[in-house]
């Protein structure tokens, strides 16, 4: 080995001992005539070592010092290092690399310098602390994770990255055949088709740490490539998967905070909505919806008169932080977010309201409102009036702008939400239902029976796993049986025909005895980020891509020349004009 021990490894107890360390010069400070102190970094810390100064070492050159370990003189200890009771002095300094000046500092400085700088010099980014204990704290979600579902069973197994393009969502990106020009495969959204095809080959319980890709617009939950655990079990009920999910994350957020949370709480999504207007409630904060639609049964102001949902919201003592152009900023909001309007009143002291409707309401409708509510004065309430879902909603992402902490800020709020509808509204595109999941979740078994005349009230056997208001996974039970399965396809517009085209890979095989089965899969990404304090998962990969989705550091992604293109049957268009 090149060093004794690590950089933040150096303790009184080696005082008196002949060591090498090897890192990076973190600072180099001259110390009288004769001597420099060099801090040398590594990933474990910092440490002070005494060298001559004549060694020609600036920032980040590489070194290996050898030297004697003694304690710092008194008065010059740093309580702030690891280190900071001894020093090696005497030291001897081998280069093992010279470097040029970094682009930005080492330390938290660098956190304010701009992201595509950090990207493009990642490599150095890297060295930093913060970005050092991030792919830590990841590397030990994976190995807990590994863990705990060994533990329970699953089997290992690795699906392809080539495969056929699915129905599952997302835009997909496309790898060209070079052996079948005009032929195409696809990079894996998950592993979801093959997942279910282990089932029927018996595989009972699988896992896979899996990188999926996805070609959607990139935001601080999502990149192009992401990792997930994907499982899949046969034999089993919901409650059997949660329960083994719930395993692999706790111990997970166990080994990375030292503490096992709570049991994780659940929630139908039909009470989920009707109380927080969110399929992924935020569960750090109150603020609940709440329910007006029968005060105003008889109500003779138009904009209720007409709604079939109307509820609120009361942000406690927010009257005097909402002036004019706030409310005017958030009614723009609500309208956004497709609200047609949106009511405001200002609770005052003898608990009536100012509000520019409040001449529009009935005495009885105020009492009650304050009732409902038990608003105080300088209460502000925020009401929708739409048709369910959308007052849901709209509600839902201004309880959200107004009360919710970065998604990092403790406590940690995990959520099981359970029953989602099988089918949510319509693809403006085909103008076919779009699923609630994926077109491959069993229906609900009290609703099967709707399927055919009310689908859109079929709820499936399907269920998300929340954390502070972020989606870390999803699953379902699934369809086992090729004929329900068909049926689903043909709500969502895919005719058998097409069904056995694109899918009779996968439809097939159910024909010679499918297992019962269902999983779950989450993202290890957003898990870890959580975990670590983080907002983003830019922070928590390696070498993620920019919301342009362009590498700066790679310049990724490039043109290829023509004759590569030739071989693969390809030509480029010039950019629609
Ligand atoms: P789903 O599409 O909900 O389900 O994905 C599961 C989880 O993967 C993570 N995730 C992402 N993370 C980062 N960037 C992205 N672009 C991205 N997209 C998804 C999320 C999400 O909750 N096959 C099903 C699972 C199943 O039914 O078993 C699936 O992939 O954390």
């Amino acid at each position: 080995m090149m060093r004794t021990l690590r950089c933040g490894e150096l303790r009184t107890e080696h005082v008196g001992q002949t060591v090498t360390v090897c890192g990076w010069v973190n600072k180099r400070r001259e110390h009288g005539e004769h001597l420099a102190f060099v801090d040398l970094r590594d990933h474990s810390g910092v440490v002070q070592c005494v060298v001559d100064n004549t060694v020609d070492v600036r920032s980040e050159y590489v070194l290996a010092i050898t030297g004697t370990v003694r304690l710092r003189p008194e008065g010059t200890t740093n309580p702030e290092l690891s280190t900071g009771e001894v020093e090696i002095h005497e030291a001897t300094v081998e280069i093992l690399s010279a470097a040029e000046p970094p682009v930005f500092p080492m330390d938290e400085r660098a956190d304010g310098v701009d992201e595509m700088v950090r990207l493009k010099h990642r490599y150095l980014d890297l060295r930093r602390a913060r970005m050092q204990r991030n792919l830590r704290v990841r590397s030990q979600v994976n190995r807990s994770i590994r863990e705990a579902m060994y533990a329970q069973d699953f089997v290992e197994v690795e699906t392809p990255l080539l495969m056929p393009s699915t129905p599952e969502g997302a835009r997909e990106f496309i790898v060209p055949a070079r052996q079948r020009p005009g032929s195409f495969y696809a990079l894996p959204q998950s592993p979801q088709l093959y997942k279910q095809l282990l089932m029927v080959g018996g595989l009972d319980r699988y896992f896979q740490i899996a990188r999926c890709l996805r070609d959607e617009d990139l935001r601080a939950d999502r990149q192009y490539e992401f990792t997930q655990l994907d499982m899949e079990m046969s034999f089993v009920d919901v409650d059997d998967v949660l329960d083994a999910v719930e395993v692999a994350v706790l111990d997970a957020a166990e080994a990375v905070t030292g503490v096992r949370p709570d049991e994780v709480a659940r929630m139908t999504w039909h009470d989920a909505m009707e109380r927080f207007g969110s399929d992924k409630p935020d569960l750090r904060f109150g603020m609940e919806l709440v329910e007006l639609t029968p005060i105003f049964a008889d109500t003779g102001f138009k904009a209720f008169s007409t709604a079939g949902s109307i509820k609120g919201i009361k942000v406690d003592g927010g009257a005097a932080d909402y002036g004019r152009n706030k409310l005017d900023n958030l009614t723009d909001e609500a309208k956004s977010f497709g609200a047609k309007g949106m009511v405001w009143l200002k609770v005052e002291a003898d608990l009536t309201f100012n509000s520019p409707v409040a001449k529009f309401l009935s005495e009885d409708e105020s009492r009650a409102i304050v009732s409902a509510f038990d608003a105080a004065e300088g209460d502000l309430i925020l009401i929708i009036a739409d048709e369910w879902s959308t007052t849901c909603e709209v509600l839902g992402e201004l309880r959200n702008r107004i009360g919710r902490p970065p998604v990092s800020e403790g406590p940690y709020k995990y959520l099981w939400v359970t029953d989602f509808p099988l089918f949510v509204g319509v693809d403006a595109q085909t103008g076919q239902p779009r699923p609630g999941h994926h077109p491959f979740c069993h229906p609900h078994p009290d609703d099967i029976d709707k399927i055919a005349d009310d689908p859109m009230s079929v709820r499936a056997l399907a269920y998300d796993l929340v954390l502070n208001g972020w989606e870390l996974g999803s699953g379902s039970i699934r369809i086992h049986d090729a004929d329900l399965q068909r049926q689903v396809f043909a709500h969502l517009g895919i005719s058998d025909e097409e069904a056995d085209a694109r899918f009779g890979f996968f439809l097939n095989p159910f024909r010679y005895g499918a297992p019962p089965h269902g999983g779950f899969a989450f993202g290890i990404d957003r898990l870890a980020a959580i975990l670590a304090g983080e907002d983003n998962i830019r922070e928590i990969i390696a070498f993620p891509k920019p919301q342009s989705g362009l590498d700066p550091m790679t310049l990724a992604p490039n043109e290829v020349d023509d004759r590569h293109l030739d071989e693969l049957g390809i030509r480029v268009l010039p950019p629609a004009t």
